[in-house]
């Protein structure tokens, strides 16, 4: 391996620059940066890269012998030791540099959880319905393919091709009129609203979100300095009529409202947009799982009934696909699009091109709509049996939210339940269940506790299991506090 020697850039005596080389290459073996059996570097060439006379290094290296911290095999080289690596010592510094109190204040990210037998995780897709066959193909014909809009800084707003491919998908599933060039490209939904965030928000702005609803996008509008008020949701969506008068941007989940589920009545969305109007404020549409909708047809989207320019669509493949493509995309109003295409650009230029080329493949050659077709029986039937099981085994400890689209659904516990929803969720964990709560999407205090059970994750083979082993936990519902 290569290892950095600092020396005094003006040389020095031979004895002092041997002193400095051995103890540089010891800490690094005793710190654990060179592991045991890993090479040093030849003492020729550490000699010339470093300016010193071959006797130098050799020196160094035959204290390091002699102390036992490294090992030499005739013809071989010179390798560390196997030593204990000693715990590395940090100075502490007088002041240490911080971030803006806003990051200090945000949680972080999570941990990934360990392996749970029955897994009710919310929002994400079961990756055996992914198309690999299809994809790896697509893949390797994007490797191959090594043009210089494939390989090189392209277009920030991202590939012209996938561009083109996702306005067609929008503009047929959820018409949204947008041409590729209305289309920016995203790092997941994430980044549509990061850029945003920036482009949209000055510091101190109101903004409004769904309580409960989605933390991460909260969290963006909190980092870049906004004041971030929840607006309660009831069975037709956002309340409109409890927007703070103030409020610049406004982030919505119409299609499946996050976490509970229900879907924006029309009502709704036209008042939304008609204050948006009225406030000049922005709207952000997450439609982050609208591609699957079970029996019902779907709503507008606010997209296509805004008339004022007033709506920031956002979409992802993060559900569609699988969330490690990190691929998504925002259709903006036209007054806004350069200055994100600017963001994104000082971002991250426009992502990988390589996955964007595959994924316009997989579009293109009409995979992606079979495997959504197929995608949307398979969930619909998880969603008919585990809200079956919901209505049949648990009536007396949850209400399900009615809802219709999506991976998960929904539960408040019934007023008869004594014990807390994070309670239940715990006890679920003991009995290696992993469920989370509705309480976990308040900004504020829950104001009805409740479960999200999550069916992407969760084979159909194991859904009666798995409910019946959930059930076991919820008791009747009385069990004491
Ligand atoms: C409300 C909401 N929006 C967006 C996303 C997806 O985000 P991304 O595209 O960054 O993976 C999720 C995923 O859980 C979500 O629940």
């Amino acid at each position: 391996v290569d290892v950095h020697i600092s020396l005094p850039p003006t040389g020095g005596h031979s004895g002092d620059l041997a002193d400095r080389i051995y103890r540089q290459l010891a800490d690094a073996i005793l710190d654990g940066r060179l592991r045991s059996a890993e090479q040093l570097p030849p003492t020729r060439g550490l000699a010339d890269s470093l300016g010193v006379s071959r006797g130098t290094v050799s020196a160094a290296y035959d204290r390091l012998s002699a102390d036992g911290l490294t090992t030499a095999r005739t013809g071989a080289g010179t390798f560390a030791a196997d030593v204990m690596p000693a715990p590395r010592k940090h100075r502490r510094p007088v002041r240490s540099l911080s971030a803006r109190p806003a990051w200090d204040a945000l949680p972080d990210p999570p941990t990934p959880p360990a392996q749970a037998r029955y897994d009710f995780s919310a929002g994400v897709p079961d990756a055996s319905l992914f198309p690999w066959q299809a994809w790896r193909r697509h893949l390797a014909d994007a490797a191959r393919r090594t043009t210089r809009a494939n390989v090189g800084y392209g277009d920030p707003a991202g590939l012209e091709r996938l561009r083109a491919a996702i306005a067609r998908h929008i503009g047929l599933s959820r018409a949204v009129r947008a041409g590729p060039d209305d289309v920016l490209v995203t790092s997941g939904a994430q980044q549509a609203l990061t850029l945003t965030a920036q482009v949209v928000l000055k510091p101190g702005d109101v903004v409004a979100v769904e309580e409960p609803g989605y933390p991460l996008a909260r969290n963006v509008f909190a980092a870049h300095g906004a004041r971030v008020v929840g607006v309660r949701v009831d069975d037709e969506g956002l309340r409109v009529s409890d927007l703070p008068s103030a409020t610049a941007l406004v982030y919505t989940t119409p299609s499946h409202q996050f976490p509970l589920g229900m879907a924006m009545s029309p009502r709704r969305r036209a008042d939304l947009l008609g204050w948006a109007a009225q406030h000049r404020a922005a709207v952000v549409e997450d439609d982050y799982d609208s591609e699957f909708r079970y029996g019902q047809r779907s709503l507008d989207s606010l997209h296509s009934l805004d008339h004022d320019d007033r709506v920031i669509y956002v979409g992802t493949f993060s559900k569609s696909l699988l969330p490690g493509l990190r691929v998504g995309y925002a259709v903006a109003p036209a007054s806004l699009r350069s200055a994100l295409r600017k963001a994104k650009w000082l971002s991250d230029w426009h992502g990988d091109l390589i996955t964007q080329h595959a994924l316009a493949g997989l579009m293109d050659s009409g995979v992606y709509a079979t495997h959504l077709r197929r995608s949307q029986r398979l969930y619909a039937a998880r969603h008919a049996q585990l809200t079956g099981l919901l209505s049949r085994d648990f009536a007396t400890t949850l209400e399900v939210v009615p809802s219709a689209a999506g991976l998960h659904v929904a539960a408040h516990l019934a007023s008869a339940s004594r014990r807390s929803a994070r309670r239940i969720a715990q006890d679920a964990q003991a009995a290696s269940i992993r469920v989370s709560t509705i309480d976990d999407f308040y900004l504020g205090a829950p104001t009805r506790p409740g479960l999200v059970i999550g069916f992407g994750a969760l084979p159909d083979e194991q859904i009666r299991a798995a409910m019946r082993a959930l059930s076991a936990v919820l008791g009747d519902g009385s069990d004491p506090v």
